[in-house]
């Protein structure tokens, strides 16, 4: 681990571990270890915030008050009573989970790892989170919140997007983990991250740990976690026209700004929210002022990948049934299309086009 001696990792956990039972919050999945209301607890925060699952949390018990009245209740019950929190599929596999535990662990919750992880709907975190609150064995646990506490300790620069970097924290957290009290060090970590240690505002002065953190040392308690943000790609649907004419090609200008500004396509419109055909047509209609007849199969379909979209394009051969009238499109053969500058996916519908004539 990062520079830290035996006497620091001690002086760690007692301030840690200290900090917490002065200062946890009286919270109602707090009262006992029962592993149940452990379970049920971690999968709610999973989430979704500690306020907003309070009520959720206590509505859950009243309606469900053991394992075996959930494990077995209908699924439009187990449904109302998690109404509102979103991720529906947690409630049906915590449901699948707690049917294993009563059909092949004997109603008991594992002590292990292993068994524990081959629950349905338990991944590592929650697995750490249940084992050392209710049986206090020292696996760590390891969500947002506690990435975010332990990589300002020690200034880790690793993206936390990345699955695995899970690992390079659960490895500092098993030698740090206090092995006389798990449960307080992984909730007093929760805690921390809930309160103190917060993503934009950090109140480093009340932290109990601030004589431990590097970035608070560097003044660059903000600069962690590292999170590279992946940008969304936004997925366009494309239909495109290839209208032939006395070996001439209909096409057209694409706008002067914006993406591929100025360059040359074929007749095309966005159809994402176009489910029927007479949606198209009269798409190209108002577009182009062409009133058109395609072949039912596209004969070719090109995703194209710019940076932050893709182009999902399905080219059809297309007929005019009744005349142009519009300035927008040009006929053109196929040594003018040459001259001009075609974007790559349209390149490819030409040579698709050009293929299947058997001219290439
Ligand atoms: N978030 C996830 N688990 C938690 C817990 N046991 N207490 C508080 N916040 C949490
Ligand atoms: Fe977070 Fe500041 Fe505490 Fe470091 S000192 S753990 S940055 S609150």
């Amino acid at each position: 681990m990062k520079q830290m001696t035996p006497e620091k990792i001690t002086a760690f956990r007692t301030a840690l571990v200290g900090w917490y039972k002065m200062n946890r919050r009286d919270l109602p999945w707090r009262l006992n270890q029962d592993p149940y209301r452990i379970w049920v607890s971690e999968i709610m925060l999973q989430q979704t915030r500690v306020d907003t699952v309070i009520p959720y949390f206590e509505r859950f018990m009243v309606k469900f008050p053991t394992m075996a009245d959930f494990a077995y209740a209908a699924e439009a019950d187990i449904l109302k009573v998690w109404e509102g929190l979103g991720y529906y599929s947690r409630v049906r596999n915590l449901q699948i989970g707690m049917r294993t535990v009563i059909e092949e662990f004997g109603g008991e919750m594992p002590q292990n790892l292993k068994d524990v992880l081959s629950l349905k709907g338990v991944g590592p975190y929650t697995a750490g989170a249940i084992l050392s609150i209710v049986y206090g064995l020292s696996e760590p646990a390891v969500d947002g919140n506690v990435m975010r506490v332990i990589s300002r300790i020690f200034e880790i620069s690793d993206d936390i997007m990345k699955p695995k970097t899970r690992k390079i924290f659960e490895d500092i957290l098993y030698q740090l983990i206090d092995p006389d009290d798990p449960s307080s060090f992984n909730q007093g970590l929760m805690e921390i991250g809930a309160l103190v240690c917060t993503p934009t505002n950090p109140m480093c002065l009340l932290c109990p740990l601030q004589e431990f953190c590097s970035a608070h040392a560097h003044g660059k308690e903000t600069d962690y976690p590292v999170k590279i943000k992946k940008i969304k790609t936004k997925k366009i649907e494309r239909i495109t026209m290839i209208i032939e004419k006395d070996n001439q090609l209909l096409v057209e200008k694409r706008p002067e700004e914006g993406l591929l500004a100025n360059m040359w396509q074929f007749p095309t419109i966005e159809s994402s929210l176009l489910d029927h055909p007479e949606l198209i047509r009269l798409a190209f209609q108002k577009e182009y002022g062409l009133d058109l007849e395609w072949q039912e199969e596209p004969f070719t379909h090109i995703r194209h990948i710019f940076s932050h979209l893709v182009w999902e394009m399905d080219a059809y051969k297309a007929k005019i049934v009744a005349e142009a009238h519009t300035e927008q499109v040009k006929w053109m053969n196929e040594s003018e299309m040459a001259q001009y500058a075609f974007p790559v996916p349209y390149q490819k519908v030409w040579q698709a086009f050009l293929k299947q004539k058997g001219e290439i």
